[in-house]
């Protein structure tokens, strides 16, 4: 008996384990150099069991997140550590001078994938936010969620070569490495979209904006591009993908039929290929994770009942 109640007890817990963390954010470095990616809870929301690592090239790492999270994720880049407590980054870098950003988020400019999970209706919210900003491509596709637009977002493109030069930043040797927003390099209210361009009928997109609109159609290219960058889905798990573009599949034109049927790619930025990135959407399991996982859990427990 005492046997028996201890399995409920299990079962129990892991059902509200399983309801707690409720997705997982894989986070992929396919560029050729190491990122250190950081991660921001918004206030209010539980932190997550990392804010900030280091990912070498090719590495992989899954990031559990509990339900209802919101925040964003980005990478810093181009990070030296002259000793402990010296850590710092090119772009990026949140301030602690450690890899942890423990609360600290990203110097402009940096790409920032954002997220509300759990939000308005149950659905999640998610962008890929050139507001702050560009400093690399960033991909962000859900796997195993349905309902609202659930498809692919990101900015795939290689912006630093393309940075109109009072945008640029460059590393020492003349390299660009990162890409300003108007706002942040001139920070007057019409770019910011603040004081009497403080809403979306006033503050509307600038040749800067359309700069990054162009080439990163699904992307935010100023405060108020929301119809065209904010994209939702329920129960998904998301995969974050930093330099998605040299081994990205050729997309299936039978997935382009989505509620964002806006290119991953602008068609006509030709120079670059018209390299689409697969949804995701069509060919994603049925089984959440964390469906499966509670489904392994409860026949384990159910074994262990009948022993
Ligand atoms: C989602 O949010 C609603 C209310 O905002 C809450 O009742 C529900 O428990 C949340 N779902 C999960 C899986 O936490
Ligand atoms: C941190 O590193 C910088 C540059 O490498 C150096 O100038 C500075 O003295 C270091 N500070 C500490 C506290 O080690
Ligand atoms: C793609 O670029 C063209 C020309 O710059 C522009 O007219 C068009 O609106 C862009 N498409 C998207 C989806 O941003
Ligand atoms: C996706 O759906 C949301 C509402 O669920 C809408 O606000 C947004 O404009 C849609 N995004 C695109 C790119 O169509
Ligand atoms: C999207 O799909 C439609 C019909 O399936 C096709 O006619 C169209 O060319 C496709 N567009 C792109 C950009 O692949």
């Amino acid at each position: 008996m005492a046997l028996v109640n201890f399995h409920i007890v299990l079962l129990f817990s892991f059902s509200f384990l399983n309801g707690a963390l409720s997705a997982t954010f894989t986070i992929n470095n396919n560029c050729d150099y190491t990122v250190w990616p950081g991660i921001l809870s918004s206030a209010g929301t539980d932190p997550l069991s990392t804010t900030g690592f280091a990912l070498a090239s090719g590495e992989s790492k899954p990031v559990a997140v509990p339900a209802s999270w919101s925040g964003r994720v980005w990478a810093r880049t181009l990070c030296s550590s002259s000793g402990p407590g010296n850590f710092s980054c090119s772009t990026g870098d949140c301030g602690t001078s450690a890899l942890e950003c423990s609360g600290s988020g990203a110097a402009p400019p940096a790409t920032l994938a954002e997220f509300t999970l759990n939000g308005s209706g149950g659905l999640d919210f998610y962008d890929v936010s050139l507001v702050d900003g560009y400093n690399l491509p960033v991909l962000v596709v859900p796997r195993g969620g349905s309902g609202g637009n659930c498809t692919a977002t990101g900015c795939l493109m290689d912006l630093n070569p393309l940075c109109p030069s009072d945008l640029r930043v460059a590393a020492s040797s003349g390299r660009g490495v990162a890409c300003r927003s108007a706002c942040e390099a001139f920070g007057t209210p019409e770019y910011c979209c603040s004081g009497e361009f403080g809403n979306p009928d006033t503050c509307q997109p600038s040749s800067y904006s359309h700069f990054f609109k162009n080439a990163c159609p699904r992307a935010y290219s100023y405060a108020y591009d929301d119809s065209t960058s904010t994209f939702t889905c329920a129960a998904a798990d998301y995969v974050i993908t930093f330099c998605p573009t040299t081994t990205s599949q050729k997309s299936d034109q039978a997935r382009n039929n989505t509620a964002a049927a806006l290119p991953l790619v602008n068609d006509t930025m030709v120079f670059l290929g018209g390299d689409e990135v697969d949804d995701g959407s069509a060919a994603a399991p049925s089984l959440t994770s964390s469906a499966a996982l509670s489904a392994s859990l409860l026949l384990i427990c159910l074994l262990l009942l009948r022993a």
